[in-house]
């Protein structure tokens, strides 16, 4: 059975349930500012075990393990570099998770395997508060089915898992939309491993020049620092297909496009900044911020509405760009269109 808590004004006493379920080695879905996690106690080996299972998640992925308070971070990862401490006084609460030699507490199955560890804490005030309230680090990767888009409110949650989990903590939506930035500090240059919601920038402007691993890029290469990306990711049933150029060639593409699938008797999705009289139509906003928001749900709700394709408008890759373009092009394995180059 699952307990839904319904707690969208904020954090308050029923949290103290959640708290005690993650104590008991259940599992226990929370917002943080960046999506969903799905949630238990990361030192204890069997609910971490149940994670795995419940998400269909192959054992080789690590998971991020998320605490209340910085001093936690001495417990979970040992050598840890001064660039690492600047980067947690800096950003920490916040989308930003930290790759670290690991700590003898940590279990083996928390890090997939790894000797490394990759750390975070949330900034959504329920988040913290659920963690402190039941006094464990808390291991969470996304909330969804391995290989579904990551979930950006409550009901993507209870889609992927009602039934199979104990509690689902209803926060509302999350703010940020992308999962957190993931930085790997055990080499002598950090490594960007996956681009989130703390931009690039921001981290260089603390630390100075920032690696960015290759797979980020969507280049194939040894994946042993970065297991997470050999997976397929975000993709929903339909065929998603990228747009990317600069914004009038890139409208003007998505116009012809659908014309020619629906020419071939295709039903079409577009999540893109304008309508383009397609069969369904998820508006992203106008800002980066907003495109970053909607990303996920968009690639869900087409994904509803019985689409074969979805054609999606590419973002600049500065700021929250670079995530949200890693997202589409992985929904997209990578099939992508350049506006410019083909006109
Ligand atoms: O925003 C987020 O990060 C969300 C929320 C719930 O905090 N969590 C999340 O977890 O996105 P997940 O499991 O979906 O993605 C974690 C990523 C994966 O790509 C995983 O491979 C990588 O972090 N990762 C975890 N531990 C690692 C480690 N020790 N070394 C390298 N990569 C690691
Ligand atoms: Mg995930």
């Amino acid at each position: 059975m699952t307990i839904v808590i319904p707690m969208k004004a904020g954090p308050d006493e029923r949290l103290r349930v959640a708290a005690r379920l993650i104590r008991e080695g259940k599992l226990v879905a929370f917002p943080t500012e960046t999506v969903y996690g799905l949630g238990a106690d990361a030192l204890n080996e069997k609910a971490v075990r149940r994670i795995f299972e419940a998400k269909g998640r192959p054992a080789d992925n690590p998971l991020i393990i998320h605490i209340a308070e910085r001093e936690w971070l001495f417990e979970l990862a040992r050598d840890i570099p001064e660039k690492a401490l600047e980067l947690a006084e800096r950003f920490w609460p916040g989308p930003l998770t930290l790759v670290l030699p690991k700590g003898e507490r940590v279990p083996s199955v928390t890090t997939g395997g790894l000797d490394t560890v990759a750390v975070r804490m949330p900034a959504h005030p329920i988040a913290l508060e659920l963690i402190r309230l039941s006094g464990r680090p808390v291991a969470a990767p996304s909330a969804n089915i391995s290989g579904k888009p990551s979930p950006t409110d409550a009901d993507h949650v209870v889609d992927d898992f009602y039934g199979r989990i104990e509690c689902i903590v209803d926060g509302g939506p999350t703010w940020i939309g992308v999962e957190s930035t993931v930085l790997d500090l055990t080499g002598d240059v950090p490594v960007l491993l996956r681009p989130g919601g703390l931009p690039l920038e921001e981290i260089e402007m603390v630390v100075g020049r920032v690696e960015i691993h290759p797979a980020v890029k969507g280049v194939e290469v040894d994946l042993a620092r970065a297991p997470g990306m050999k997976y397929k990711h975000y993709s929903p049933n339909a065929q998603v297909i990228v747009v990317e150029g600069s914004r009038n060639a890139v409208r003007e593409k998505i116009d012809e496009l659908v014309r020619e699938f629906r020419g071939k008797g295709l039903r079409v999705g577009v999540m893109a900044t304008e309508e383009h009289g397609a069969d369904a139509f998820f508006h992203l906003g106008e800002s980066t911020e907003d495109v970053a928001r909607n990303v996920f749900r968009a690639l869900r709700e087409l994904d509803k509405a019985g689409v074969d394709v979805i054609i999606a408008e590419g973002v600049e890759e500065r700021g929250l760009g670079l995530a949200v373009m890693n997202r589409l092009r992985k929904a997209a394995g990578y099939r992508v269109i350049r506006a410019d180059k083909l006109k």
